[in-house]
């Protein structure tokens, strides 16, 4: 696959046909929008600003893939992405200034998605330190760095438990051993002893090469040793740090965890687990954080996009009033800067919201983009509608996608050793009758796919383990032999599906 930014709307719209069917129209606007978005980044400095992004209003009922398009859309683009319910902020509880929130999700989504790029660039760097951190706690003095004497040469095996400490400021392996062994050690004359120290390296040596090998073998797995890491933050510093106190444009996080112990701990764990300890810390530590941020905060004021559910939810039909209807229409007054471009405080900088791009969607069955406040509408100058899904589309979503249903349970079958086989026929009915069921109670579109594949293979998921090696094949007659009773009972259906 291309790189983004060579990919032109068709090529966008394509890689989208992949997981989405149908909804060519808003796959198409959102195609447009993200290449706008390049197309953007290469303009000069001074008209680069002043070129805004085209803000799109996704219509169409539940179920019809408005939140799988923005989804697949962000992966796409490798762009940060969140998405935020606008009815969330009309809970009680929530102050105004509290949609800010949504753009510090956005830049901590970010942050994690260039530490995630950055991890795979330091891992083979981090696993090599591990695997070193390992051997030293494991036979300690026998690392390269010029630590003490430790493990004495008589004792081949001699395995002590040494310790690692982890910082900030890096990892340090110090084996501290028993005083007796360091006194037997203190050198004692002379060119003989230059000979002798020369042996007794070279058999650490050999016996850190042994152990190496042991590790890789796995062989050691299971070996209890002490780590000293880093202590887990403490819940309660992140519910006070948290929320509020994000917005003061300081790390209170950090701050509040130093006063109440963010201190090392040392642990009793298994080779095994330590490994995966270090390899976290070392990767934390090999990954430039201030770099890993800045690159973070760029991505999410150019590439971000924020996806706003339920903004139907907000409008308030004209004519109407009341209690709720200011709660919600607030809730749009506040959104409306963000939207507009505004600059929010986060605890890593300022974030410029101009250049986000905003998707807002919803049902709209009972009210209409036209009873958002004018503000607002001017900020989603694109309308798209999705077309609700019948039979012949719930036919290919089944299996077409990359991730279809019918995909997913012969892979979850395959770990049972259970072959999963759906012939055409079968997914024609099933398809039936998820349109169907979808007529006769709530529409709930593809989601309904979901209930009936759950309530077809039932039985199967439940016996799966003591069928292995069986080939099972689903026709006609198994979809209606499990479903057809439930479908012909509108009472049971609306109970079950
Ligand atoms: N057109 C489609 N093609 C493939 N899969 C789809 C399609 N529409 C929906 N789905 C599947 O159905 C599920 C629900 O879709 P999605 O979350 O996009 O619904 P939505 O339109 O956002 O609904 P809501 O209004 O309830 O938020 C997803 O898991 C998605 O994979
Ligand atoms: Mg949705």
């Amino acid at each position: 696959m291309k790189g983004i930014e060579e990919m032109t709307p068709a090529q966008i719209v394509a890689e989208l046909d992949k997981y989405i069917i149908g909804q060519e129209k808003a796959k198409k606007s959102v195609a447009i929008a993200l290449r706008n978005r390049i197309r953007r980044s290469r303009l000069d400095d001074d008209i680069r600003d002043e070129v805004m992004p085209r803000n799109i209003i996704m219509i169409g009922p539940t179920g019809v893939g408005k939140t799988e398009i923005a989804r697949r859309l962000a992966k796409l683009a490798r762009a940060p992405f969140i998405k935020v319910e606008a009815t969330k902020f009309t809970e009680v509880g929530y102050v105004g200034r509290d949609v800010e929130s949504m753009v510090r999700d956005l830049l901590s989504s970010a942050i994690s998605m260039v530490k995630q790029d950055m991890k795979s660039g330091v891992e083979d760097e981090a696993k090599k330190a591990t695997e070193e951190q390992l051997l030293d706690l494991l036979l300690p003095g026998t690392g390269k760095r010029p630590s003490k004497p430790s493990v004495h040469p008589n004792k081949p095996g001699g395995v002590q438990l040494g310790t690692i400490s982890i910082s900030p400021q890096g990892i340090k392996a110090s084996s501290t051993p028993p005083m007796e062994i360091q006194s037997q050690e203190i050198p004692q004359v002379e060119e003989k002893n230059q000979e002798e120290e020369d042996k007794r390296k070279e058999s650490k040596e050999h016996l850190r090469e042994v152990f190496r090998k042991k590790l890789h073998d796995g062989e050691l797995e299971d070996r209890v040793i002490e780590v000293q890491v880093s202590k887990q933050s403490n819940p309660m510093v992140e519910i006070m740090a948290g929320g509020q106190m994000d917005g003061m444009g300081m790390d209170m996080g950090g701050m509040l965890s130093g006063i109440f112990g963010g201190g090392k701990k040392n642990r009793k764990v298994t080779v095994k687990q330590a490994r995966e300890l270090l390899l976290q810390e070392n990767i934390e530590r090999l990954i430039d954080s201030d770099n890993a941020i800045e690159e973070a905060r760029e991505l999410t004021q150019n590439m971000g996009i924020i996806f706003i559910d339920e903004i139907d939810k907000i409008a308030v039909r004209r004519g109407t009033g009341g209690g709720q209807d200011v709660s919600r229409e607030g809730v749009q007054r506040d959104i409306l800067p963000i939207v507009e471009g505004s600059t929010v405080n986060t605890r890593h900088g300022i974030i410029d919201t101009s250049h986000i791009l905003f998707i807002a969607a919803g049902a709209f069955s009972m009210s209409k983009p036209s009873d958002l406040i004018p503000e607002l509408q001017g900020r989603f100058p694109l309308r798209v509608e999705l077309e609700d899904l019948d039979a012949e589309a719930f036919k290919s979503i089944l299996t077409a996608p990359r991730n279809a249903l019918t995909k997913q349970y012969q892979a979850l079958m395959a770990t049972e050793g259970v072959e999963l086989e759906f012939d055409e026929e079968s997914i024609i009915r099933l398809a039936e009758i998820a349109a169907e069921v979808n007529r006769s109670s709530e529409n709930i579109g593809a989601r309904r796919l979901y209930t009936i594949m759950e309530l077809l293979l039932e039985e199967l998921s439940f016996d799966a383990c003591d069928r292995k090696g069986e080939k099972v094949q689903i026709d006609k007659a198994y979809v209606n032999q499990r479903l057809a009773n439930v479908v012909e009972d509108k009472d049971l259906s609306r109970y079950i599906l």
